[in-house]
């Protein structure tokens, strides 16, 4: 007989669910609001998803630009995402990411200087100035390196190698504590609570090609999906249109942004500058269409326009792949990324340490002295778990969720560097939304749970490995990424997701009845077998969105639904668990954007740099 009570508890105000830069800086806020603040996270602290956003993290702090605002930074943000991220959340983003980078670098961050010893910036894709505040291409790791610091000096505890299984809710449905394993022993712990922030990145391990590395299965979304929280725009999934191509073994891994924000181009396999060929109208006046005039950006950043591969990560990923199908792609089936021929070693090495090192160390190739190959790797989650803009909750009372896994700031399309802000701005405003329901809404009240439902979790778990057989998890997982990465890639069509929502659904009884050989105790098959839960759901909830929505925009292109569609352009597809457990699909209008926003957002830059706009 199962008896929960023997099960350790231990108490926090606040659980942040993930130690990337979103769960830590959210983490950070709670606790200065005095609350007693953990942190569970399945990995060792500082291994976050957060690190592959190498290149930097984008806020208008005008350093390099004096042009630039957060005005411009909003009207790029909504361009990018095809008009479909929330007014508000862009609003605050651009609006705050300027303190948060200063508020880092007071924290200890040591960013790149410019001559004249400010933060430095630097291009990228969709931001009309250098906007990227960086620290050569390892930005990321220096952002969580700089928060962990200030949490762990804080007092945050952190609970390592804790895997979060379900979150529990009081009678009234409000959270009131946290089931989750420890990786190490097997063993199960119980955290009372009065309010959850769910931190935990993207769902990338639902795709065979990815930069994302084991933790990123979804569980965030899948989690809060299944205690009543709405995922929001998950048929956007973002191909990163740069990841390694070769060897096999790195296929996937992230080739940063910052190379072509440096001055890297993109050649196919007749050593074309292929880029020319795939400028969007919507860009086509502020993108350079001749390699002269891009050319001349190098030395020149203000006046000219910019370089075709800098256009958004959509438009740079989908004209890989048309450069591949049509027989133009690299040995390993991308295209060539080429620097050595563009800037001097020194500069290659200073601006771009990582890459020079990634590409010797893996792939044997000196990037001072030959092109990379490179090709799109699924790299970012646009949807997640729907959220108020202001104060990151949910629709369950008491759950939170910030960065990757929550929707809204990016739309259709992310701009590159625009997530580091996101952690930054919208981790923050978590920590205080969370604090500000604790304060408020949810009192003294204590945190009572159901042991019946603690028990349930619990058999559900343990029953992986009780059984006598069962499929074999990392099989499993093969199959599923297959089902995602062959059905829901950079362009789909109505069939191919069809096909992937039955091939997922053949999958669930195998989910059901997998089995891990074995004890509980460091037991990887049973941890990759629990994953699969989280996997199933997050694809399921990104198929079935992506046969939804009947256009083609920003990351999501259907083959079958050529281009924007006006009846799309104000419609969101959310996603949420019926009453008897089944995944309600639904198309939901937006409410009309504020005009003043809007008129920003559709300004020209001339418009908006006379003043004559906004
Ligand atoms: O390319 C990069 O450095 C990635 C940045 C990002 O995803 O924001």
């Amino acid at each position: 007989m199962l008896d929960v009570s023997e099960i350790k508890t231990i108490e926090h105000d606040v659980v942040v669910i993930g130690a990337g830069g979103a769960g830590l800086r959210a983490a950070i806020e709670a606790s200065s609001r005095g609350l007693n603040t953990g942190i569970v996270c399945k990995s060792l602290l500082g291994k976050a998803h957060t690190v592959m956003a190498e290149g930097g993290m984008a806020a208008a702090l005008g350093n390099v630009d004096s042009r630039d605002n957060w005005k411009v930074h909003f009207r790029d943000t909504i361009r990018g995402s095809k008009f479909l991220a929330s007014w508000r959340m862009a609003e605050l983003h651009a609006k705050n990411a300027p303190a948060r980078v200063r508020e880092l670098e007071a924290w200890g961050a040591v960013f790149d200087r410019t001559k004249d010893g400010r933060i430095n910036q630097r291009n990228f894709g969709g931001h009309r100035y250098p906007r990227l505040a960086h620290v050569g291409d390892r930005t990321g790791l220096e952002l969580i390196r700089t928060l962990q610091d200030h949490g762990i000096h804080q007092g945050i505890q952190v609970h390592m190698e804790c895997k979060v299984l379900n979150l529990l809710t009081d009678a009234d449905g409000a959270i009131s504590g946290v089931l989750c394993l420890w990786r190490e022993t097997g063993r199960f712990m119980l955290i009372r609570c009065k309010a959850v922030i769910m931190a935990t990145g993207g769902g990338g391990k639902c795709w065979k090609i990815t930069s994302n590395s084991w933790e990123y299965t979804g569980d965030g979304a899948a989690i809060a999906y299944d205690v009543g929280a709405e995922l929001m725009d998950l048929e956007f999934t973002q191909f990163h249109p740069t990841g390694m191509v070769w060897p096999p073994s790195v296929r996937g891994t992230l080739v940063t942004e910052g190379v072509r924000g440096e001055g890297g181009i993109l050649l196919n396999s007749e050593g074309e500058r292929f880029m020319f060929r795939y400028i969007p109208e919507r860009f086509a006046s502020e993108t350079a269409d001749t390699i002269e005039e891009a050319d001349a950006w190098l030395t020149d950043d203000k006046n000219n326009r910019r370089p075709p591969e800098l256009l958004t990560r959509d438009v740079v990923a989908r004209a890989i792949l048309a450069e591949v199908k049509a027989g133009r792609g690299s040995p390993h089936g991308g295209a060539f990324l080429d620097i050595a021929n563009r800037r001097d070693p020194a500069f290659i090495k200073k601006k771009l340490p990582s890459m020079y090192h990634q590409f010797k160390e893996l792939a044997e190739v000196d990037i001072t002295k030959q092109a990379m190959e490179v090709g799109p790797t699924l790299h970012y989650f646009m949807g997640g778990i729907r959220v108020d803009a202001d104060t990151q909750e949910t629709a369950v009372p008491g759950l939170f969720a910030c960065g990757e896994c929550a929707a809204g700031l990016h739309g259709a399309n992310r701009l590159g560097g625009n997530s580091l802000s996101d952690l930054l701005v919208f981790g923050h405003l978590a920590g205080s939304g969370a604090a500000d329901y604790i304060e408020g809404r949810r009192g003294d009240k204590a945190a009572e749970f159901n042991p019946e439902v603690v028990a349930k979790h619990v058999r559900a778990a343990t029953s992986i490995l009780n059984r006598e057989s069962g499929p074999n998890p990392y099989l499993v997982h093969d199959k599923l990424q297959l089902a995602m990465q062959e059905n829901a890639g950079i362009v789909r069509t109505g069939e191919q997701l069809k096909e992937a929502i039955a091939q997922l659904t053949a999958l669930q009884p195998e989910v059901d009845q997998v089995k891990a050989d074995g004890a509980s105790q460091y037991n990887a098959g049973w941890h990759e077998a629990l994953d699969l839960s989280s996997m199933m759901i997050t694809s399921l909830a990104v198929a079935k969105a992506a046969l939804m929505r009947e256009e083609s925009r920003g990351a999501h292109t259907r083959l079958d639904f050529e281009g924007e569609r006006a009846e799309w352009g104000n419609a969101n597809v959310v996603t949420k668990k019926g009453s008897d457990g089944e995944m309600i699909v639904q198309r939901e209008e937006r409410p009309a954007p504020p005009p003043e926003l809007e008129a920003i957002a559709r300004a020209t830059i001339e418009e908006l740099e006379s003043g004559t706009v906004g």
